[in-house]
């Protein structure tokens, strides 16, 4: 039997809160949800107060978005509590807003006892928060199952969308002969950025269609044309040159891994797609290995789906992996500018909303399950 479906059989049903249920992650969490029979009771769609009354449906079944408690912006006395309140009685709770929310919002929800998994960065680098992909370390979770065995609450960190991607894709070669540096450039699609984000780039495509020229377009997001532009991705760019995006990839390869003396070197761009990030990755291994012993590592490998035919020129694209859980890994070729047998590379697709977000927060969920004191 499926997971999935043993969850929904053996357990009692579970009050599930989706905070920012109206944006892109959120949406797609409810998808998520309903795709793998997560057995939701009651569903609380949390946002803004501007999207309080509107209605989402959840395997057949109307629920009415609720408004955020305002306490989660402020900084007042008692605001914590408020905030508890408004948790007590939810299992688990599933985040999909600003990092400056989560971090109002995510204690109080574990203070109230839920599971709560978080897709900002908020909590990432925290070493008291886990920072988790099933298929890489599950075994990370062994706090949170201890909290929860108590009767507590917990807060596990989503890692960010590239992360996840590239780590579901290189860990498989990672386990077979230790990466000692990873090369990823990425290619990433405007719903990484959030349904505005998206929303210009489409309302770009029908300008171009009707005729305007570039200066008539809608630039208020991004601040420059990008249908049919790269850029340089929109996040802050430090004073040693790598922006946050890129950051983070160092950074969460290694926490995940535990290993800080991983190289990573990664450049992140945005590309004039709807949905689903790619990566071009090159590995420089610790010890030898053949081509037949990565292609048969990844096609063992979970949440990964190998797309490699050069006769018919078929690789990960976004459109294939769009809408789809497993990350899509290709062009693998051994690198012949290194020592042999030490370098390898490889191209990605992924579904940054599904895997790279929504899915992965589920699936943590889901570990976590059993662990829930009744
Ligand atoms: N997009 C991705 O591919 C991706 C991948 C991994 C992680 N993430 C992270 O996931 C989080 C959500 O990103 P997103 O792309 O889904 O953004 P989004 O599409 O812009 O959605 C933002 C959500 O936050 C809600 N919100 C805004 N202000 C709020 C408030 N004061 N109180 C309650 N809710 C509020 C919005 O509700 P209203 O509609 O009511 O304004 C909306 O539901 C971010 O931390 C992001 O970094 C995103």
């Amino acid at each position: 039997m499926p997971r999935e479906a043993t969850l929904a059989t053996e357990r009692r049903p579970l009050t599930v809160a989706v905070i920012g249920a109206t944006g892109v992650v959120g949406q797609e969490t409810l998808s998520v949800l309903s795709d793998r029979s997560f057995p939701v009771g009651t569903l609380r769609p949390m946002a803004s107060g501007r999207s309080a009354g509107q209605r989402v449906v959840h395997r057949g079944k109307e629920w009415t978005i609720e408004a955020l408690p305002d306490a989660a912006s402020k900084n007042d006395e008692g605001s914590g509590a408020k905030l508890a309140a408004a948790f007590a009685g939810c299992d688990v709770v599933l985040l999909a807003v600003s990092k400056e929310l989560a971090l109002r919002v995510a204690p109080a929800a574990a203070a109230a006892g839920a599971i709560v998994v978080d897709n900002s960065s908020a909590f990432r680098m925290d070493p008291a928060t886990p920072l988790v992909i099933p298929e890489v370390n599950e075994d990370a979770l062994a706090p949170c199952r201890a909290a929860l065995a108590r009767g507590e609450g917990c807060i596990v960190a989503n890692p960010n969308c590239s992360t996840i991607l590239a780590l579901v894709a290189v860990t498989p070669i990672h386990r077979l002969a230790r990466v000692k540096r990873m090369v990823v450039a990425t290619y990433q699609a405007a719903s990484g950025a959030g349904l505005e984000a998206m929303r210009e780039l489409e309302s770009q495509a029908r300008s171009f269609a009707k005729g305007d020229g570039h200066e008539a377009w809608d630039t208020r997001y991004f601040g420059r044309p990008y249908l049919f532009n790269v850029f340089s991705h929109d996040s802050a760019m430090g004073a040693d040159g790598m922006n946050e995006e890129e950051r983070k990839l160092v950074l969460e390869t290694r926490r995940i891994w535990r290993d800080d003396t991983v190289g990573v070197s990664a450049t992140c761009v945005r590309v004039p797609v709807l949905r689903a990030h790619s990566e071009a990755i090159n590995l420089t291994l610790e010890r030898a290995v053949t081509l037949e012993e990565v292609r048969a590592a990844l096609v063992a490998a979970p949440g990964v789906c190998v797309l490699d035919d050069p006769a018919k020129n078929q690789f990960p694209e976004p459109r294939l992996a769009s809408g789809r859980d497993e990350t899509l890994v290709g062009r693998l070729r051994m690198d012949a500018s290194q020592p042999e047998g030490h370098g390898v590379s490889l191209f990605l697709a992924g579904d940054q909303l599904r895997k790279g977000a929504a899915l992965n927060a589920v699936q943590i969920a889901e570990c976590l399950l059993p662990s829930i004191r009744r």
